[in-house]
């Protein structure tokens, strides 16, 4: 069983399952605040799932049509390297970071990991 790692905490999924469904799964959320409740609910349109998402090659999903297209949007950076949670289905152990901005488009929030959303 795969485990996710997200701002100090852990919990496994089966593989296969959608990093945002196993991250809410376990009580946590790759949307900031802000957006918490208004947000596209997994269809892949908003963005606001974006997280940094590190492992092994064949630990996650390769990105879906949806999620390319998406990033490719404002704020976002194709080449930022970011995953959305909601089309990235996981197969292996993963660590994943929520960066700054309201889609997670900013830098790295180093103390995400040690104290939560900001
Ligand atoms: S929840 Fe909207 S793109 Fe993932």
């Amino acid at each position: 069983m795969p485990t996710v790692r997200f701002q100090g905490r852990a919990t496994i999924c089966k593989p296969g399952t959608a990093l945002r469904d196993a991250l809410l799964d376990a009580g946590m959320t790759p949307h900031h605040t802000a957006v918490s409740i208004l947000n596209c609910h997994g269809l892949g349109t908003c963005g606001t799932c974006a997280v940094q998402v590190d492992g092994a090659a064949d630990a996650t999903s390769p990105p879906t049509a949806r999620e390319r297209w998406r990033l490719g949007l404002p704020p976002h950076r194709r080449d930022a390297g970011l995953r959305l949670a909601c089309q990235c289905r996981i197969n292996g152990d993963v660590e994943v970071r929520k960066h700054r901005g309201v889609w997670g488009q900013g830098a790295p929030d180093a103390g995400a990991s040690e104290s939560g959303i900001r």
